[in-house]
């Protein structure tokens, strides 16, 4: 008999915490840490794929001849980083860090990457420090927003994000500026 009732209660219980498969997301509700602080970035990357000094080198593509329309990038080419970032537009603006890591052209249809950069400092109050973008970035819109998903030094626990917007396109040497406008809330 007991068992009998535990059995229902259970029952019961499921069907009470049974989950709803209407919504992917719960509401969203206020956060508060007074550990974390936030600090606001700005400052611009450069990245040329080709040319007499390029800041990024393709690794691997796969080979797939005729079909492809995005000659430089198509769909699967890995391409090694070491981006300088300055304070201003100009390439010959003050060097204050640098984007390291990869990108992948990842889509089959529209142009888009996807990014795994570590973006270091080496002056001012973050020198030292570095935080990750993990994050597509469809580079063929104008701005756009990345994932800011960890960090190290100052940026220890690092989450937030980043607009990019490009500044100026080389059509020579695919190289690009980039305006960075990062929000980044960490220890
Ligand atoms: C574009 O890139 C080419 C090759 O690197 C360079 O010679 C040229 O000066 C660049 N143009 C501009 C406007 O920066
Ligand atoms: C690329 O593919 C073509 C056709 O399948 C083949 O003939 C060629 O050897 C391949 N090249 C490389 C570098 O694998
Ligand atoms: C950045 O930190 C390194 C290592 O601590 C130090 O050698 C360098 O002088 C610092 N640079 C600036 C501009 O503060």
């Amino acid at each position: 008999m007991e068992e009998k009732k535990i059995l229902w209660l259970a029952l019961i219980l499921h069907m009470i915490t049974a989950p709803v498969y209407g919504r992917y997301y719960s509401q969203s509700v206020p956060y508060a840490s007074p550990r974390k602080k936030v600090s606001k970035l700005h400052f611009f990357f450069h990245d040329r794929i080709s040319g007499k000094n390029p800041t990024s080198i393709l690794i691997a593509r796969p080979n797939i001849t005729g079909e492809d329309k995005s000659p430089a990038l198509p769909f699967g080419s890995l391409f090694a980083v070491y981006d300088p970032l300055t304070v201003g537009p100009k390439p010959t603006s003050e060097i204050i860090g640098h984007a390291e890591g990869l990108y992948v052209s990842s889509s089959q249809d529209a142009l888009t990457l996807v990014i795994y950069l570590d973006f270091g400092f080496t002056s001012g109050s973050f020198n030292g420090s570095s935080f990750s973008l993990f994050s597509r970035n469809p580079v063929t819109e104008k701005e756009r927003e990345v994932a800011v998903v960890g960090g190290r030094g100052k940026f220890r626990m690092a989450r937030g994000f980043a607009h990019l917007k490009t500044r100026f396109t080389n059509e020579t040497d695919s190289g690009t500026v980039v305006e960075c406008r990062a929000t980044v809330v960490h220890h």
